[in-house]
């Protein structure tokens, strides 16, 4: 399958990662250019044990790449995954969920066949009805489905724990 992963920290490079290992064709995005730029030059962001071994093999294999662009990233695939953060709201503590209602505004801009959308992201119950309305105002409802795959990733764990 060809996968798009929509936020490359933590979740999204390991998930990537991950994903590719498994034989798929993956495209990282992450709108810091500065985190885009180091995983080009297989510089990690984070350390997690086996990460930048797992990234090399498979940026060489030809199966994993990294954009800041989502908008090209995410046209022709088959799943794209949001596993941007969601920060805890100043004052009530609730999951802050604007950068993720930002990315599926992205990807409705740029989706141009069937595509699964599925939020990776830590969300609470009803976020995905939310994501779907967003889609559905600029999408026909035969061209996407909205998925949920939450991630129970531990730091330090993550590559075994996603695997
Ligand atoms: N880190 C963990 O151990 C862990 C485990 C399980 C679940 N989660 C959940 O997974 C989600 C992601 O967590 P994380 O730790 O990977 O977050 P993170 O902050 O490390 O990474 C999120 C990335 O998304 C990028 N981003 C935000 N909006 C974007 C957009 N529109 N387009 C492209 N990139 C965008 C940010 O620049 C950032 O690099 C959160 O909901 C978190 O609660 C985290």
């Amino acid at each position: 399958m060809k996968i798009a992963m929509i936020g490359s920290g933590y979740v999204g490079l390991v998930s990537g990662a991950c994903f590719a290992d498994f034989g798929h064709q993956v495209i990282c995005v992450d709108k810091e250019k500065s985190k885009i730029d180091k995983l080009d030059n297989n510089i990690m962001p984070i350390y997690e044990p086996g990460l930048a071994g797992l990234v090399q093999r498979n940026v060489e294999a030809g199966r994993l790449s990294f954009s800041t662009n989502l908008g090209e990233s995410v046209n022709d695939c088959d799943a794209v995954f949001i596993a941007v953060g969601t920060p805890s709201r100043r004052g009530d503590g609730h999951a802050d969920l604007s950068y993720v209602y930002a990315a599926a505004e992205e990807i409705a801009d740029a989706v141009t066949k069937p595509t699964v959308i599925v939020t990776k992201s830590t969300v609470p119950v009803g976020t995905g009805d939310e994501v779907e309305l967003i889609l559905s105002r600029k999408l026909p409802a035969d061209q996407f489905a909205v998925v949920s795959n939450p991630e129970f990733l531990r730091e330090g764990a993550a590559i075994d724990d996603f695997k």
